[in-house]
């Protein structure tokens, strides 16, 4: 049986959600990933060290084996001085919600000018800003494209703030990474990669493909598909994965996340497969992001193997991507 064995990936932004489920989220990670890179949108933020730490150790007692990596949330009126702490309590990235973006970001900024301070311990400390680039307020569509102007004026402002641009989303993201210096780079999720808008509403409409940013035109995903395919030195992996309850998918009032991070190596293996890239897989999933966040490459590895696997329909109360699906590959047990 045809297999295919890659350096363990990483997946550099998940959300791992509090509580009774958050638990096996993380286990359903660690089946694919090494490490995660888990982002600080939880109720409340975590945004100081000890909350940063308190959740790690939750994380990691659950999925014993899973490296959660951190991260904080920016947040308006914080003292400059929190950089350095939090650098000091492992932090890799501190991260940027436009106010109002997406699911518990309320609380965002509504311009970087409002932490300029903050932006400048940063780059003094060396640490990554990752930007959920969209301007809540314009058309859905054009969100990502609309904060393009922002992210130049944080790139002039501060030239060497190293800089991810999270869930790129559309081709004019990829053209404009292409004018950026070589230390802002971005991710890429499975979804985009994958759908479009046709497929979350041209027929049923799909709960659990919406998520922000919304899939876009057979365009974007052309571009990104080509960019990620080629192998590009700045876009790597990071799933968005975020698992929401059925119930408040399904309901009159969707929440934005997709639960990808169950299917994802098998759909990434059958896209790369198709585009005639599978030798490029592993850079993508293990290599470059490590890279670019400075992280030593993971030392076990992950076989896939060509097999036929159907997706669950539910895992811990949240509907997996591409739920009952039959897919090509599949992750083999270790
Ligand atoms: O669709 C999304 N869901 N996008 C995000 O940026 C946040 C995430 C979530 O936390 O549910
Ligand atoms: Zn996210």
């Amino acid at each position: 049986m045809k297999t295919l064995t890659l350096r363990k990936p990483d997946d550099l932004h998940l959300h791992l959600r509090q509580g009774d489920v958050m638990g096996e989220y993380a286990r359903e990670s660690a089946r694919s990933f090494a490490r995660g890179l888990v982002m600080p949108n939880t109720l409340p933020p975590v945004c100081d060290p000890a909350g940063m730490l308190k959740y790690k150790k939750e994380i990691e007692k659950e999925a014993p084996g899973f490296e959660a990596l951190m991260a904080f949330k920016l947040l308006p009126g914080m003292d400059p001085g929190i950089v350095a702490e939090m650098k000091k309590a492992g932090a890799l990235i501190g991260k940027l919600y436009p106010a109002g973006a997406t699911t518990n970001a309320e609380d965002g900024i509504s311009s970087y000018r409002q932490i300029r301070d903050v932006l400048a311990a940063m780059e003094e400390e060396g640490m990554v800003l990752s930007i959920h680039g969209e301007h809540p307020e314009a058309p859905v569509l054009e969100r990502e494209i609309s904060y393009l102007k922002e992210l130049k004026d944080i790139i002039r402002d501060f030239p060497k703030l190293k800089i991810v641009l999270e869930h790129l989303s559309c081709s004019e993201s990829i053209a404009f990474l292409e004018s950026c210096p070589g230390h802002v780079a971005g991710t890429v999720t499975t979804h985009h990669l994958l759908y479009t808008l046709d497929d979350l509403m041209g027929g049923a409409l799909k709960p659990h493909l919406f998520c922000k940013p919304v899939v876009k035109r057979e365009e974007d995903r052309k571009a990104l598909v080509d960019a990620v395919c080629s192998g590009h030195p700045r876009l790597f992996y990071g799933s968005d994965s975020a698992p929401h309850p059925r119930a408040s998918k399904e309901g009159g009032s969707c929440g934005a996340g997709a639960f990808t991070s169950p299917a994802a190596l098998p759909l990434l293996a059958e896209l790369f497969e198709k585009e005639g890239a599978l030798d490029r897989l592993e850079d993508f999933v293990s290599r470059i992001g490590a890279e670019f966040y400075g992280l030593p490459l993971n030392s076990g590895t992950l076989t896939l193997k060509k097999e036929n696997w159907t997706v669950p329909g539910e895992i811990g109360g949240a509907v997996p991507l591409a739920a009952g699906e039959t897919l090509s590959w599949r992750v083999a047990e270790s």
